[in-house]
């Protein structure tokens, strides 16, 4: 009898492995005949609206970096970096130049969303389409999403990477895309990249808010909390997160955040918000865009936003409902994921896809009673 069902589950394998095989093999080739026309329907559209985002050229590796004193003991992206660290243009792949209604009508978007994504991410972009990062009117006024990517791997790789980016920007309209190796290291150029793209394509945009694409962020929340601000229609300044202050360089080499004195000789940062999530005003966007021309890149994005403020005598200030850290349950016999603990909070890092389209869902329902707060 055992045998017996051990053959029987073997068999079964093999058969669906044989199905599942076939069928790859026989919907790989639709994908690819389909793509080859969508590429040109896409390069076609690309070129008739916005030829100008094209015209760049590759930038050349500064080869003199490898003069630094000490280069050669720098790991490799430290090096990486230095060699490419005045690159401030890459051609662009995908653009959304209507995403904002055209610059004139860019001021109807209340709230933009922008995420940092890279190709390989699609699940996680699936679940904030449909959870906190669906574009939708909240509390009377637009909220908008794009995400914002480099590119991966190399080859083959690279352009089936590609191409699932051209395939959700057919259905989606919600991706801005960048011919340059998305890493750590070049998200500041990431960030920069976007705030160029933002003066051209939707300076009036009220508010930003600018996080990565695992964090839950509650963006009913935030649209009530800018709304509150009322000296402040995105005017003026706003740049509000996880607070960071009195830090410094990290010259531990094992470290993610490593930073070598080669790239910034000073002991301290500026303060700055962490980078999971933060809430800026479009004009403290375009103050950012402007001292960024004058500073040299730092490879730490969210860093590197708090040079810029410093630059103009701007602060960034704490937002208590912005948990970049993860939410603190005041006991371990209370459930981390109680809807309850989410409700009246901004963000929280971080949330895998299922968890962050059950608790979109059950903070929505309206039976959620969570008693006075
Ligand atoms: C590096 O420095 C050496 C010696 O100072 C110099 O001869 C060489 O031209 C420099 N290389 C580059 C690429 O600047
Ligand atoms: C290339 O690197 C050298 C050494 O860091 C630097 O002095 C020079 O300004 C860099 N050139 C460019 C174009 O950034
Ligand atoms: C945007 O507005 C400016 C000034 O009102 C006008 O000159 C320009 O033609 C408009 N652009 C578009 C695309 O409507
Ligand atoms: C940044 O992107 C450029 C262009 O793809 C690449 O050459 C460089 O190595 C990247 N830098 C880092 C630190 O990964
Ligand atoms: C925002 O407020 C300023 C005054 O602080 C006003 O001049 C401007 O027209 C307002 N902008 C919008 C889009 O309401
Ligand atoms: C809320 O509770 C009522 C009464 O128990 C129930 O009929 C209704 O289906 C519930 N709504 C949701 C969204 O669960």
């Amino acid at each position: 009898m055992r045998r017996h069902k051990t053959r029987n589950i073997i068999v079964a394998a093999v058969l669906g492995l044989l199905i599942l095989h076939l069928y790859k093999f026989s919907s790989d080739d639709k994908i690819v005949h389909l793509n080859v026309k969508e590429i040109h329907n896409q390069r076609l559209q690309l070129t008739k609206e916005s030829s100008s985002v094209y015209s760049w050229s590759n930038c050349q590796r500064n080869n003199s970096a490898a003069n630094i004193t000490g280069f050669g003991s720098l790991p490799q992206n430290i090096r990486d970096f230095l060699y490419f660290q005045h690159c401030r243009h890459f051609p662009m792949l995908l653009d959304l130049p209507g995403k904002c209604g055209g610059a004139n009508k860019s001021g109807e978007v209340f709230l933009l969303l922008v995420i940092k994504s890279s190709p390989n991410n699609y699940d996680r972009r699936e679940v904030l389409r449909k959870t906190w990062a669906e574009e939708r009117l909240s509390n009377g006024v637009w909220i908008r999403r794009i995400f914002i990517s480099g590119t991966t791997e190399a080859g083959f790789e690279k352009e089936r990477l590609n191409k699932l980016l051209q395939v959700e920007q057919q259905e989606y309209n919600d991706i801005l895309q960048w011919d340059f190796s998305d890493t750590f290291y070049n998200l500041t150029l990431k960030q920069v990249l976007f705030l160029e793209w933002m003066e051209r394509n939707c300076p009036n945009a009220h508010f930003l808010f600018n996080g990565d694409d695992d964090v839950f962020a509650h963006t009913d929340n935030m649209v009530v909390f800018l709304q509150s601000l009322h000296d402040n229609n995105g005017s003026r300044h706003l740049f509000t997160g996880h607070l960071i202050q009195n830090v410094g360089p990290i010259r531990a080499v094992e470290s993610k955040y490593y930073i070598p004195e080669q790239v910034h000789k000073s002991e301290s940062y500026p303060p700055y918000c962490g980078g999971g999530g933060f809430l800026l005003s479009g004009y403290t966007a375009k103050v950012i865009h402007q001292m960024s021309k004058s500073i040299s890149f730092l490879p730490i994005d969210d860093v590197y936003m708090g040079m810029c403020l410093a630059k103009a005598g701007l602060r960034p200030v704490s937002h208590m409902g912005v948990k970049t850290a993860g939410l603190h349950v005041p006991s371990d016999k209370l459930d981390p994921y109680h809807p309850c603990f989410y409700k009246e909070i901004l963000l929280v890092h971080r949330f895998l896809p299922a968890q962050m389209y059950l608790m979109w869902n059950r903070i929505k329902d309206s039976n959620l009673s969570c008693g006075p707060t």
